[in-house]
């Protein structure tokens, strides 16, 4: 049984580079073991994370993350059964901003900006769909 979960959040302040790098080293390793892939969107302050796998085990790791103080406002945008997985290459993929094309956000919203408070779950998950397909994910 694996779902696919899509959660939105508010950094800290103290979120920097090299926060996110750890952050993405401890994902690498916990999802490796625990069979979750997924990716993970940092820009401007905001994280946008897809994970996917068993259900317990992407449920437990949901309640885990929301309760990090290293960011705040989660809010829960896509939640749903799925027969395969999109994101099976990667234990945690880094959504490269530097990479990403701003006609690709003006295609989804109002400006080129990522804000994913501002629109539904369903297009921020086909934002993402679109990422993975112009394979603007590192970290494999
Ligand atoms: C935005 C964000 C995304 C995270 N994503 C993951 C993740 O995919 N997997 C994971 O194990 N921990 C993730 N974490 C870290 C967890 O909140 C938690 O610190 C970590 O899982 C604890 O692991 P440990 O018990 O092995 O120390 C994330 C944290 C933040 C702030």
């Amino acid at each position: 049984m694996l779902v696919r979960l899509m959660y939105a959040s508010r950094a800290v302040p103290a979120v920097d580079q090299e926060e996110l790098v750890s952050i993405l080293k401890k994902s690498k390793a916990n999802n490796h073991k625990s069979g979750v892939t997924g990716a993970l969107c940092f820009s401007e302050g905001i994280f946008i994370q897809v994970l996917e796998g068993g259900r317990s085990a992407v449920n437990q790791l949901y309640n885990r993350i929301a309760s990090d103080a290293r960011h705040a406002d989660v809010v829960l945008l896509s939640y749903e059964e799925i027969e395969e997985r999109r994101f099976a290459g990667w234990s945690m993929g880094q959504v490269s901003m530097q990479r990403l094309n701003p006609a690709l956000l003006l295609k989804y919203s109002e400006c080129a900006k990522l804000d994913p408070y501002a629109v539904s779950g369903k297009v921020s998950m086909a934002l993402f769909e679109e990422l993975v397909a112009t394979a603007a994910i590192m970290g494999q």
